[in-house]
This record gives structure tokens, sequence and C-alpha cells, in this order.
């Protein structure tokens, strides 16, 4: 049986005020992932037990950070604009017009990120059976209501309407089973009622809310649906809640990679994002942020405090601690660390060093290479077994392009090298400490450029003696 097509639609056009942020609430990162990513991807994870639709986003507030954003996220996402932001009810409104020809509509906060696709495939589920509703939505008892809209439920348990905290009577605010803000809607339902919303109301918004009191006068099934566990549908409308929910992110993602057989030391400081892979027999050390696409092998430990982020690192890998790592690719059995900082384009090859104080980027270093003191390395490629020496620098910049480095294998880079690019090593090479490399040097060559060296004797200690006696000299004056 093809299911009835459902569109889903992601609310996220409110201005955050409670958020006090310049940033657009939605932006917001959990757990190393903007909150209206994580809502994404559990609409992504509905997979076939839903029919496939438009997934539309209303952005409003914000919409020039947030739509870049989306456009570089989610590009199958339909963006439709809300301008201004005139409430919840509005937003669903402006979405109407990429329904497409979905029968059913799901409507997801941008807010309400901790979610899970099995909860939402139960939604769907109540809307369907065992009759037909006109809208189920989720709902859930919490200690402390606060804001949150209120379930209005007759004698006999059936819901008569949502009232809005701000809008609600004295009795009404003392109902613990708040509107989560999640609903699906019957297509035909939500064509006829959208336009009989009215801003009557406190906020003097439209409020979504409004259609569940509107199916209900109409005489339609409309299903309140408790979810078990409350916290999954907490709305994040502060920077406490935002603290709340990146905390259980953190410890969710943190099982799992527990579960899947990774040693995390201190879980409770470790973020790790859903999107990062981590192998069994891995260790992450304290403070540890691993963040986007991101795997870590097998064997693979991964220092204190060192920050991943869209990178591979290797089975059996060392990242020593405090190593910052952004789009590269660690070999295995490599040696990172500490304090060292590989930047985008970087390669490193099996068993490759880098040690402290190594900056690289666009660098790709073949098996066994070594630069473990000291050192910038861009745009370089650096071949088998090749050693860097301490202060070594590729001077790839002129002011105006970039240009390659080029190293062969079984190099020997003496310290406090220059090597002005574009140049070429030879294999076997050798470069004498202290070089400024402006020529290709041979393989197997030696290049040597060096001031030749004075040696007066007894020139320290006459110096010494000579400095000492004018000290000498002005203190007596004075
Ligand atoms: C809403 C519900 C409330 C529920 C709560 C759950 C309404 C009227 N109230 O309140 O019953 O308990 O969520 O978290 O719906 N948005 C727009 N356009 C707008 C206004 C908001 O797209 O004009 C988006 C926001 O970006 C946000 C979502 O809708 O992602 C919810 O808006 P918010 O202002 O946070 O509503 P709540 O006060 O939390
Ligand atoms: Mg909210």
């Amino acid at each position: 049986m093809t299911r009835p097509e459902l569109a889903v639609v992601v609310l996220a056009a409110g201005k955050g005020v409670r958020m006090k942020t310049a940033l657009p609430k939605v932006l917001h990162a959990a757990a190393g992932t903007p909150l209206l990513g994580h809502v994404l991807a559990t609409s992504e994870h509905l997979g076939d037990a839903v029919g496939a639709g438009p997934r539309i986003v209303v952005i409003g507030a914000g919409r020039e950070t947030v739509g870049p954003w989306l456009t570089a996220t989610a590009p199958a996402a339909i963006q439709v604009v809300q301008d201004p932001p005139r409430g919840t009810g509005d937003a669903l409104k402006v979405a109407s017009a990429a329904f497409g020809a979905a029968s059913q509509v799901l409507v997801l906060s941008g807010d309400v990120p901790l979610l899970k696709a099995e909860t939402l495939k139960l939604l769907v589920g109540a809307l369907e059976r065992p009759s037909p509703a006109a809208v189920a939505f989720l709902t859930a008892k919490v200690p402390d209501p606060g804001e949150y809209g209120r379930v209005v439920r007759d004698g006999s348990g059936e819901v008569l309407q949502i009232v809005e905290a701000k809008d609600a009577t004295e009795a009404e605010r003392q109902i613990d089973e708040i509107n989560a803000g999640v609903y699906v809607f019957d297509r035909d339902f939500l064509d006829r009622a959208l336009p009989l919303l009215t801003a009557a109301n406190a906020q003097g918004e439209y409020y979504l809310t409004d259609l569940v009191g509107i199916a209900v006068a109409e005489r339609r099934r409309v299903v309140g649906v408790e979810v078990a566990d409350a916290q999954e549908v907490l709305g994040v409308n502060s920077r406490r809640d935002l603290a709340e929910v990146d905390a259980v992110l953190r410890r969710r993602a943190a099982d799992a990679a527990l579960d899947a057989g990774a040693t995390l030391f201190r879980p409770e400081t470790i973020t790790l994002a859903d999107t990062v892979v981590v192998e069994p027999d891995a260790i992450l050390e304290p403070f540890t942020t691993l963040t986007g696409v991101t795997r870590v092998g097998t064997g693979a430990r991964i220092g204190q405090g060192s920050v991943i982020a869209d990178s591979a690192i290797g089975a059996r890998a060392q990242v020593r601690p405090y190593c910052v790592i952004d789009r590269a690719v660690v070999g295995e059995g490599a040696v990172v660390g500490p304090f060292a900082r590989l930047r985008e384009g970087t390669e490193l090859g099996p068993d490759v060093h880098v040690g402290n104080f190594v900056e690289t980027k666009k660098a790709r270093l073949a098996r066994g290479a070594k630069a473990n003191h000291l050192t910038y390395l861009g745009d370089v490629v650096i071949g088998e077994r090749t050693n860097v020496g301490a202060g070594t620098i590729t001077c790839n910049y002129d002011g105006f392009e970039k240009h390659l480095t080029r190293i062969g294998a079984g190099v020997f880079v003496g310290s406090d090298v220059q090597l002005v690019a574009p140049v070429s090593i030879g294999d076997g090479a050798i470069i004498g400490a202290g070089t400024t490399v402006t020529k290709d040097v041979p393989a197997d060559s030696l290049a040597l450029s060096r001031t030749p060296q004075t040696v007066v004797p007894e020139g320290g200690a006459a110096y010494r003696r000579r400095r000492q006696a004018a000290k000498d000299a002005k203190q007596k004056g004075s």
C-alpha cells in the first residue's frame, strides 16, 4: 500500500527574543550542531514510515544567515519566507503554498531538537487510526509548565483546545499537560481552517494552536498523544534551555559511542555531534570535541582538549592533547601533537609524526614522514620518510598568490630552513640547518646557504669587560 503523501514543515522564522541573541535562535548549536540541524535530521530518519512529500522550512527573522545555512546543509528543502513573523499559525499559512499534493502535513518546530523519529511515526499513526482525525499533536506532562501552551481536556479526557500561557486563566495555568509544538494535520482540514485563524489574543499573533479548537468546534477527531519521556519535547526558548538540551544530546551521543565499544573518559565533558562515528576500541579523553562528518578509527586515541571537525582519524592513530584538526585526514598509526594544528586539506599518511606547535594546511605527508617541532607546512607535498627539522617554514605566500613546495622521499631538512615556494627538493637531498631555499634542489644533493661565521678569540670576554666598566662608571656618577 502506498502511503499518503506527507509534507514536513519546520517552523524557524521566529525572533527568539528570550534568547537575547543576534544569532538566529535555530542556528544556536547543541552538541556541535545547530538546533535546526537536529530537527532536519529527525525528519530525515522518518524514512519509509511516511509517504514522501516536500520538506519545507519557514524562515524569517535572521533569514540572511539561516537561508544560506539551509542551502548548504539541506539543499533539497524548500525555503519559504515569513516576513514579518506574525505567529506560528501565520508561518504555517505561508508554508501552505508549498504543500503540493501532500494529503498530510507534519509540523515541527525548529527549536524542539530532542524529538525522536520513532515518536513522530507514532504521531502520524495516531492521525490515521482508529479513525481519521483532523489533527494529532504531541503533549507532555511536566512539573513546571511555565510558558508552554496548556492542553485543555473535558471530563472524559477529550481535547478541547490549547491555551497559550499568556492567555490562560489561573485555573488553566494549573494544567500540567503541555503542547509540545509538534503536530500532524489532515491536509483538507488545514486548507479550510488556516484562513479562519485570527490574531485576537494576548500576543496579537496568529496561533497555530487555535487550529485544535477549530477542529473540535467542527466536531472532527483531535488526538493529543502524550510522550513517554517529557524531555524529548523540550523547547529551546532561553539560554538555560539550550544548555539543558546540549547536555542531553551530548549524553545521548556519548552513550551511543560507549555502546559501540569506544572508551570515553569523563563522558560528561565530551562533545560528539551525532554525525560523528567512533569505532570500537577508540579512546576519547576528557574535554574532546568532535563535530561534523568525523570518523575516529578503531584503536585511535584522541587526547584531552582536542577539537576535531570534519576529519578522518585512522586506526591506531594517536592525537595527543590539545590539537585542533579541521577538514584533515590522519593516517593509520600516525602521531599528532600535543598542540598541533592541522588545517583544511591536510593529509597525513600512515605512521606520519607531526609534533608540537606544527601547523599544516593543504599539506600531504607520505608514509613515515616527520615534522616534530615548531613548523609551518602550507601548500606542500612531502615524500615518504622525509624528516623536517624544527623551525622549518614553507614560505607559500608572496603577498598575492599561494605557491607549492615539493619535497621528495627520504629528504633531510635541517632546522630553521625556509623554503621559498615555488620550489622542489629531490629525493634523498639534504638541506643544511638555517638554509633559505630559493632554487630547486636536485636529488641526493646538499643545499646550504649560510653567512660565513666569524670567531674573534677572547672577543666575548673583552666585550663583557668593556660593558661592565661602563656600567660601573655610570653608577658611581649617580
Ligand atoms: C509554541 C506553542 C506552544 C507550545 C510551544 C512548544 C504557539 C502559539 N504556541 O510556543 O503552545 O507549548 O511552542 O515549544 O504555537 N515561529 C515562526 N514564525 C512565527 C513565530 C514562531 O516560524 O511567527 C517558529 C519559531 O522560530 C519556533 C517555533 O515557531 O521555531 C515556535 O515559536 P515560539 O515563539 O518558540 O513559540 P512558543 O512560545 O515556544
Ligand atoms: Mg518555542
